[in-house]
């Protein structure tokens, strides 16, 4: 049975499940190239349909989520999407009634109308239509219902606590759930008005970042914060945990303009440090509490809070877990994964099965390659046998190469398909990439890939756990620091992938950089200028090189040199 999960809002994308197997899944902004899309994946769709070779008939059943009322207002007045992304993004001018307008959002998106879910199906009708869908049976899923089934879905445990947390979705900022005997069972739900994801949000904003975009930039900017002992972190109080609730001492608009005042009197660094050790508190007390009460020690989690690789180190190294997993596309970006796996165990009693990699995305023949290369003449290329040398070398020489292989990755993370790689122990090439190349800010760390058999030389707290997506935080070894300072954060905390066998070509690279550094170990980003989604064909890593000026790719079997 093919199911087409479909999700029509922030981080907007579609994917295919069969037998509840991810066969494909992307998110439309790697199709529209506007980063964090919204509105209706009208490409994504198209894109899954084609990569299956089948057409809209041959789907089964739709799965999908979203009764929230936002989103419905959202379905009918399509501008109110747009206008949303542009003001989110910061794209437009600051409107004269800027608070106003965020705070009937937040008043808003309190309300989930389930009774509504007939209305939801008539508008996804009617927009599905259009792409030639004939009246498909449409499951609308609630929205942390999705959330904790890609993560239990995915993460192999028969048996699991699961943990979303985000900003608000249907209503809701997290939820408490245990899977067993086939079952997910929620015991325990937070409200909006309790949300410590859109606390982060917040703060994010305060601190002049775009919200549902650069919480990592707030996390990254913690680090350059002395130590604020705890008696004086005044964010601390906003927020306490009951058993299996977190709960706010404030009304989301009341926190908002408490935190503005806060932040009045605060230099930016210690903000985000406080905002950073609040979040890191309450939630690694809430999967304590759930931990203890549940007896249930694996655990997996999902939901834009997710994200946060600091957090779920702290989870990961005090909660009590003994085993754990993060879903990689954590954020509404997993929505339609989640909603179509929960119906594929409805539908067909699927059991969680680990995945292996996320590469669920678009791939490109050298047929396709070679005809966008010879449309570009301000590059040249050649075809090469072992990509993965001729990278290798070039990187031992001191560069850094655009890397372009098979089928895109799912997710936030490059993870070796659409990375822009560079030695993962050259201060001086770190630089020139994040202020030349990627344009990010300065404070904005990278994170390395290594081969899973290294990570236990080079990090402290390695659990023999690899982490293939780049989910969790781990902590350099002392002594290591100061030569991988280029990937890893000021305090020495790093986000790796560990690089097993599931990407080939990417692990024999890794084995020819061990041959002359000792380490498989490279610098590992998104291949992407900053604040443009992740490049996701040909043409669109062909012109990445040439805004960039950038002398050497490599695009599946050739090499490709600026002229
Ligand atoms: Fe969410």
């Amino acid at each position: 049975m093919y199911i087409l999960g479909i999700w029509d809002g922030h981080d907007a994308g579609a994917c295919i499940v069969e037998n509840g197997e991810i066969k494909v899944a992307i998110n439309e902004e790697r199709l529209s190239r506007k980063k964090l899309d919204i509105g209706f994946p009208n490409n994504s769709i198209k894109a899954c349909l084609d990569y299956m070779k089948i057409r809209p008939r041959d789907i089964n059943v739709i799965a999908t989520c979203g009764t929230q009322l936002t989103r419905i207002l959202a379905r009918q007045f399509s501008f109110l999407d747009q206008n949303f992304y542009k003001f989110r993004r910061r794209l437009i001018q600051k409107p004269r009634f800027e608070k106003f307008n965020r705070f009937v959002k937040y008043w808003l998106a309190r309300y989930n109308i389930t009774s509504l879910k007939k209305f939801t199906e008539y508008q996804l009708q009617k927009k599905l239509k259009k792409i030639g869908f004939e009246n498909p049976k449409i499951y609308v899923v609630d929205h942390h219902l999705a959330h904790a089934a890609s993560a239990i879905f995915t993460s192999g445990f028969e048996k699991s606590l699961c943990i979303t947390l985000d900003g608000v979705g249907d209503g809701l900022s997290g939820t408490v759930n245990i899977f067993e005997n086939g079952e997910i069972k929620r015991i325990s739900e937070m409200k909006e008005k309790d949300s410590i994801g859109l606390f982060y949000e917040i703060v994010t904003t305060i601190l002049g970042f775009r919200e549902l975009e650069d919480e990592g930039k707030v996390m990254a900017m913690a680090d350059y914060s002395y130590p604020i002992p705890d008696e004086e972190n005044m964010l601390l109080n906003f927020f306490e945990v009951e058993g299996l609730k977190i709960k706010a001492k404030h009304s989301t608009i009341k926190r908002f303009q408490e935190l503005e005042k806060i932040k009045w009197r605060t230099p930016s660094e210690r903000f985000a440090y406080m905002a950073q050790k609040t979040l890191e508190k309450h939630v690694l007390q809430l999967f304590k509490n759930a931990i203890e009460q549940t007896g249930i020690k694996k655990v997996c989690w999902a939901g834009g809070v997710a994200s946060n690789i600091k957090l779920n180190r702290v989870i990961r190294l005090e909660s009590g877990l003994e085993d754990w997993f993060v879903f990689p596309q954590m954020g509404d970006g997993g929505l339609a994964v989640g909603a179509a796996l929960y119906v594929s165990h409805m539908l067909e009693g699927i059991k969680p099965k680990r995945i292996n990699d996320v590469y669920f995305g678009l791939d490109f023949s050298d047929e396709i390659i070679e005809s966008e290369l010879k449309k570009e003449d301000k590059i040249e290329f050649r075809k090469i046998n072992n990509p993965e040398i001729v990278a290798t070398d070039l990187l031992n020489k001191g560069n850094y190469v655009f890397w372009f292989q098979g089928r895109m990755e799912y997710g936030p993370r490059a993870l070796g398909n659409r990375s822009i790689l560079a030695p993962a122990d050259s201060e001086e090439v770190k630089d020139f990439l994040n202020l030349m190349v990627k344009k990010r800010e300065w404070f904005q760390p990278f994170c390395p890939s290594i081969l899973e058999e290294d990570s236990n030389k080079i990090f402290e707290d390695y659990d023999g756990k690899p982490d293939r997506f780049m989910t969790m935080g781990y902590m350099l070894k002392r002594d290591l620091k100061k030569k991988y300072a280029p990937v890893s954060n000021v305090d020495g905390s790093v986000r790796p992938q560990m690089v097993g066998k599931e990407n080939e070509i990417y692990r024999k690279l890794l084995e020819e950089i061990k041959k002359v550094k000792g380490i498989g170990i490279v610098l590992n980003t998104s291949f992407n200028i900053h604040g443009e989604p992740i490049v996701c064909s040909p043409r669109d890593a062909i012109s990445t090189m040439i805004r960039t000026k950038t002398k050497y790719m490599i695009l599946g079997n050739y090499l490709v040199t600026l002229r």
